[in-house]
């Protein structure tokens, strides 16, 4: 999409073009209480993929899926006490709790960045409100900036931003917040804050007790390698062809008939969309080692190779 992005209001009309812009499969910028988010559907792979691509990440950060409320929540994760007490309290609000995904859910792989967890939050922003009630999908965003740069609280710093690659900016003029949700894991015995933001820590502690510290979630924060889905078969990369026994993940025209193909047209955010499914397809019982293909070291393609290398690495 070359074009820059239509700067629509909050009304029926706009609110019904943004929310069909999303099921379409487009990105939208769209205010809430914390921050303007950068909107796809968070169950349509290429959507997502296409914000990581706009947002010049160098590696895949897992998004925040934002949902209409409780209940929409647990069609993709599994709920428990914490998740229920905190969602009582300061639900909907700034707080984004991370819980396991649920088998199943109709959610992309890349939304969670591989993981097998999934960050939710349910705003309390009429208009973010009215795009989940009026699309029917949830929403994975991260904040509507550029990677490295400052998140944007004001329709016109996403349109300073990003002059083309989003369909549209909802404006909702200045965000009540201005400062990002707070992120908790609730995977674990104990929650661990993993970003301070719009919901205090103090707060949050007289309904769980202590927080884990910050040197725990540092160990748990994404990004750092060693939680991210690896493959339980060797990874080999930059392979020209699949040697004897080995399971070859193709990229572009030059690849084998028959092998899977991250993408025979070489089109860098569908490979980013199949990525994670694909690793997991060919990671089966038995597979020694699979061979990559060279995926080129620009855009996307160093999230993907990032990815990549972490697992090489790990094994
Ligand atoms: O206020 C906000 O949270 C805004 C608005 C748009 O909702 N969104 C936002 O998203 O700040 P983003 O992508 O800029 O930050 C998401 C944070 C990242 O630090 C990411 O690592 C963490 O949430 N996160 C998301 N999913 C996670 C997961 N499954 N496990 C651990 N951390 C996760
Ligand atoms: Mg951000």
């Amino acid at each position: 999409m070359a074009r820059p992005p239509v700067l629509l209001r909050p009304d029926g009309p706009g609110l019904e073009q943004a929310a069909g812009a999303l099921r379409a499969g487009e990105l939208i910028a769209f205010p809430t209480e914390t921050v303007y988010g950068l909107g796809a559907d968070a169950d349509d792979e290429k959507a997502v993929a296409r914000i990581f691509q706009i947002k010049g990440r160098p590696s895949f950060n897992p998004l925040i899926v934002h949902v209409r409320n409780a209940a929409h929540a647990k069609e993709f994760c599994i709920w428990n006490d914490s998740a229920e007490t905190l969602a009582q309290n300061f639900g909907p609000g700034a707080l984004s709790l991370v819980l396991p995904r649920r088998g199943g859910a109709r959610l992309s792989n890349l939304v969670s960045a591989g993981l097998d967890t999934v960050a939710l939050r349910v705003p309390d922003q009429a208009i973010a409100q009215a795009l989940l009630a009026r699309s029917g999908v949830a929403i994975a965003a991260p904040s509507a900036n550029p990677s490295g740069a400052v998140s944007p609280t004001m329709a016109a710093h996403v349109a300073t931003s990003f002059a083309k690659g989003i369909a549209c900016i909802v404006d909702g003029g200045a965000c009540r917040i201005g400062l990002e949700s707070t992120v908790l894991d609730l995977t674990g015995p104990a929650p661990v804050l993993l970003r301070p933001g719009g919901v205090s820590a103090e707060d949050i502690e007289i309904l769980t007790g202590a927080l884990a510290d910050a040197e725990a979630a540092t160990i748990k924060s994404p990004g750092m390698g060693d939680r991210h889905y690896a493959t339980k078969a060797r990874l080999r990369l930059n392979a020209v062809a699949a040697e004897a026994g080995e399971a070859l993940l193709g990229f572009g025209a030059s690849a084998p008939d028959g092998a899977l193909n991250l993408s025979a047209q070489g089109d860098i955010i569908e490979a980013a969309a199949n990525l994670f499914a694909y690793l997991r397809r060919l990671d089966a019982p038995g597979t020694q080692t699979i061979a990559v293909m060279p995926i080129p070291e620009s855009g996307l393609g160093r999230a993907i190779n990032d990815r990549l290398r972490r697992a090489e690495n790990r094994q």
